[in-house]
């Protein structure tokens, strides 16, 4: 069962899974997933995560592993609505592990995120570091990651916990956790002028949705009761990014400055060796290459 399995990441998970020769169910309201990137192998169940009817497919279901990615990912979003960002995030996330108390599911595989950390007190984080969210949204991922542990921890539900850095691929969208990739992408399509906010100087851990997606099942075999941090360990500034483009962007890319964002962290990268030890993973995409292939897929 993958929930949001019709979203940006979920629907590469499901071609993934497919491909793999796994029968796959996913549950979705196409909320902002899209009904062309849910793969036509996979039993859709048009319906919303916080439902009644979503836990009764679950039930009836039983399925071996969930992957639970379905959420209100907007950061912005959750300033505006946090009591639906509640409702999606801690409440959805609560309706599933109930469903899961009653068959016996081999692992609930968690997609969680950086924005937990708040401004960390270090630029390299590790799972050691203490949560301190300072949005809504980090912190209902970072609720629901506290009921996932006490359901694992009182009723044995196996489970991995999933933060993700910043991932960027084809299907991504500027809304959500979007990002800057899929800014830039869909300015650049537009023939606009890229803008930078800031001096560009800033760093992220842009990780490509492909390995996240490796983690995902990885983590379905292998995790145990673990919090895991999936990034490449690397940072790249904006400017960087800028370059990168313009290797394969044919015209030249102008750009602009406006002023910082309000709130950002100036850098962030994760510390990915807990991950690549607990899941033998080990991220297969540099970001010159993820990059090239999510280019391509904007002009293709
Ligand atoms: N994209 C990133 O950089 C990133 C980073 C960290 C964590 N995450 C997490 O990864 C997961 C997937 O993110 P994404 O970027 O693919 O986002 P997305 O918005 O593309 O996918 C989310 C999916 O969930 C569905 N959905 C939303 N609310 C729902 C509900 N109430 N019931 C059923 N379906 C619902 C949407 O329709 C969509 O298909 C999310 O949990 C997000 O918090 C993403």
């Amino acid at each position: 069962m993958v929930t949001g399995g019709a979203g940006f990441i979920g629907s590469h998970l499901v071609d993934t899974l497919i491909s793999r020769g796994y029968c796959v169910h996913v549950i979705d309201n196409l909320s902002s997933g899209k009904k062309e990137y849910l793969n036509p192998s996979a039993i859709f169940h048009n319906m919303d995560i916080t439902s009644s009817e979503a836990y009764d497919v679950l039930l009836s279901e039983s399925p071996e592993y969930v992957f639970h990615l379905a959420a209100q990912a907007d950061v912005s979003r959750s300033t505006k609505w946090p009591f639906e960002d509640m409702q999606t995030n801690i409440a959805g996330t609560l309706n599933l592990l109930e469903a899961c108390r009653h068959f016996p599911v081999k692992s609930f595989v968690f997609s969680s995120t950086s924005a937990v950390y708040g401004n960390a007190p270090t630029d390299f984080i590790d799972e050691t570091c203490p949560p301190s969210p300072i949005s809504f949204y980090g912190l209902s991922k970072f609720t629901s990651e506290s009921y996932i542990k006490l359901y694992g921890d009182t009723f044995g539900i196996p489970f991995s916990i999933l933060r993700y850095g910043n991932v960027y691929g084809p299907r991504q969208t500027s809304k959500g956790e979007g990002g800057v990739i899929a800014v830039f992408l869909e300015t650049l399509m537009k023939n606009e002028s890229l803008k930078i906010n800031g001096d560009g100087l800033q760093t992220r851990d842009y990780v490509y949705v492909q390995d996240v997606v490796e983690a995902n099942i990885l983590a379905a075999a292998k995790g145990n009761q673990h919090i895991m941090q999936i990034g490449t360990g690397k940072k790249t500034s904006v400017l960087q990014l800028i370059n990168l483009l313009q290797n394969v962007h044919s015209k030249k890319i102008t750009s602009f400055h406006a002023q910082d964002r309000q709130g950002d962290i100036k850098h962030s990268c994760l510390d990915n060796r807990f991950a690549k030890r607990i899941l033998t993973w080990e991220p297969q995409f540099p970001i010159k290459d993820g990059l090239r292939k999510t280019y391509w897929s904007y002009t293709s």
